[in-house]
């Protein structure tokens, strides 16, 4: 009785796999950039600032929190890059939804997180900083900025209600 043959092993052409993901990757990393979603950096109108307690608290918090808690964003060449710029979009819809210190004329829901947020090292997102290091503080800036923010936003503080338009214009 003869054994059934062997069936022959089918060979996996690797390099032709690898050729097509790739080129399914190209093509989809084209399409998703058709997406709408994402491209919205607008920069609206400063209508009012925080009363800042110095002009050094309102220049490390420019620094280390006004590209997501402001309309004076700058938006880098990558945010315009899906999926970055998906990512972007969100941090910056969500961030000024909270906090917005160019809006200090319209009521802020999270005030009264602003010093806890940075004592706890919350903010600035840590994954926001290899890609900013200006926004990256030293401990001794750290410092600075969680006592001025505590002079401006803590209990019965001026910088709770409207400050002045002083100083706007001049983040950057
Ligand atoms: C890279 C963007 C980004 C930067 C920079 C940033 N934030 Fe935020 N922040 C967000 C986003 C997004 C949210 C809302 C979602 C969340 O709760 O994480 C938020 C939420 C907050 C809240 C609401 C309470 C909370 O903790 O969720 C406070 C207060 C706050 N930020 C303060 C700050 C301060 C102060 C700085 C600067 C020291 C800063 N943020 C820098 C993105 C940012």
């Amino acid at each position: 009785m003869d054994s059934a043959p062997a069936k022959p092993k089918r060979k996996i052409r690797w390099k032709k796999v690898i050729a097509w993901g790739a080129a399914g990757i190209v093509v989809l990393a084209v399409l998703i950039q058709f997406v709408p979603y994402g491209r919205n950096h607008t920069n609206p109108p400063v209508t009012m600032e925080p009363a800042w307690d110095s002009p050094q608290t309102r220049q490390l918090a420019v620094r280390a929190c006004y590209d997501c808690h402001s309309n004076e964003t700058t938006w880098p060449w990558y945010s315009n890059v899906a999926p970055i710029s998906w990512y972007v979009q969100h941090d910056v819809d969500e961030g000024r939804a909270d906090i917005n210190f160019s809006e200090w004329d319209r009521p802020q829901n999270e005030a009264d997180e602003i010093v806890k947020s940075v004592r706890d090292g919350e903010m600035p997102p840590g994954i926001y900083l290899p890609t900013h290091p200006d926004a990256r503080l030293s401990p001794a800036e750290r410092q600075a900025l969680i006592q001025g923010l505590t002079a401006t936003f803590g209990p019965g503080k001026q910088g709770q209600r409207g400050g002045t338009l002083a100083g706007v214009g001049s983040a950057h």
